[in-house]
């Protein structure tokens, strides 16, 4: 049937192909479309199925299996992440065959409660669980936060494949599902990456420990190509791209300033030379202006994170928020904070600034600093003194 191919004996992909879209979930660009991949293994006792489709995509995916399986032979569905574009036909699935057994981590069986009201036998596995099919063995290896807390890989020894859910794929549909009958998608790798994986640098540097032994002849990602021409450098690149900031031996401050008319730039002088007379290294950005790329890799290098921002129309300007907005999507290295600025008649950015630092788990290292117009001599004073209490945070001094 069209749309079914065979990875490896009684292994098959049957999932979707979505060459046409052109953004995920509303929140990532994908120009080369993507895939929704899923698969079927055939042991000789057991058949399981391994993630599903979109839901536009149930009957088409429905029908693939029951091309190669009927519906009601299917024994179970492992779910090594519960996102909708992996589940999406899981309600249509059990409609058809209600004593399909779902395989999953805790996490996922609490949200496949929450996602999808049906009556569903979950199995939750743990690490290194084995359920032998006949012949092919499923071993699940949790990968918590890469990128949800449900996630699990799924490995089949004796094929030596990796099913690594949303881990190592890219949003990349070509002509062929295997990535060396491709043109190049690198880029689609490393977007992919940096806009799903990158707040998980941690997580991920455990989940690539588990694999990064195994032997691998192919990784089958959730999305985008198969990665049969060297599994081993797709799991490097996660080891690269997920690497620990370099230990230098001194502590750094990530100094964002907005200034439109000069003061608050000049506080952040004084509040940088204060922690430079702490041995603090600051590396200090304009806001408006520096690519959010940059400011990006600053906030994963900083072990605390100092803004200088004025008041504009009672709020803090929106190229300040903006900045703001990129530490969900990365993985701070630190996580102290400090704000300070200049102000014209009202005065309440430092304040709600101060509070978005606090929901994003910083601690202040110590109360704001604004100063109404031009700082004073005594006001730099202050600002300096913010500085050196910025360095005691950072060195763990009372
Ligand atoms: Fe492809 Fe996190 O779903």
């Amino acid at each position: 049937m069209i749309g079914i191919t065979e990875i490896a004996p009684e292994v098959y992909w049957l999932g979707a192909k979505h060459p046409e879209l052109r953004d995920f979930d509303e929140l990532f660009p994908t120009s080369n479309g993507s895939t929704y991949n899923a698969y079927l293994v055939r042991g000789r006792e057991k058949v399981a199925l391994i993630d599903t489709v979109k839901a536009p995509f149930t009957k088409d995916y429905l029908d693939r299996v029951a091309s190669l399986v009927p519906l009601e032979q299917i024994d179970l569905l492992v779910v090594n992440h519960t996102e909708p574009d992996h589940c999406g036909a899981l309600g249509a699935l059990l409609e058809r065959n209600p004593n399909i057994e779902i395989y999953c981590t805790k996490p996922a069986e609490n949200f496949l409660k929450q996602l999808y009201d049906i009556p569903m036998k979950t199995r939750v596995v743990a690490e290194g669980q084995e359920l032998d099919l006949g012949g092919k063995t499923l071993r699940f290896l949790l990968a918590p936060n890469l990128h949800w807390p449900d996630t699990m890989f799924t490995y089949l020894p004796e094929q030596q494949l990796l099913f690594s859910c949303d881990a190592f794929g890219a949003h990349f549909c070509g002509d062929s599902l295997f990535d060396d009958e491709v043109p190049d998608f690198s880029s689609d790798f490393i977007g992919y990456y940096d806009a799903i994986m990158r707040p998980f640098k941690e997580k991920i540097r455990e989940a690539v420990a588990k694999v990064e032994g195994l032997d691998i002849q192919v990784i089958c990602p959730s999305h985008g190509p198969l990665r049969r021409r060297d599994p081993k450098s797709v799991i490097a690149s996660y080891r690269t791209l997920s690497a620990a900031p370099p230990e230098t031996g001194r502590k750094r401050a990530l100094l964002l300033t907005l200034s439109p008319h000069g003061n608050t730039r000049n506080m952040a002088a004084a509040v940088r030379a204060g922690m430079e007379s702490r041995g603090v290294e600051v590396v200090e950005l304009a806001i408006y202006g520096t690519p959010a790329g940059t400011i990006r890799d600053e906030l994963e290098c900083a072990d605390a994170l100092v803004i200088g921002t004025p008041t504009i129309n009672r709020d803090a300007p929106p190229q300040v928020w903006q900045a703001l907005s990129l530490v969900s999507t990365v993985t701070p290295k630190g996580r102290i904070g400090a704000v300070f600025g200049s102000y014209g008649w009202s005065g309440e950015a430092v304040k709600l600034i101060e509070e978005r630092l606090v929901g994003l788990k910083y601690t202040l290292a110590a109360p704001g600093l604004h100063y109404r117009f031009t700082p004073t001599e005594a006001d730099i004073a202050a600002c300096r003194g913010l500085g050196e209490q910025i360095g005691a945070a950072l060195l763990g001094d009372k």
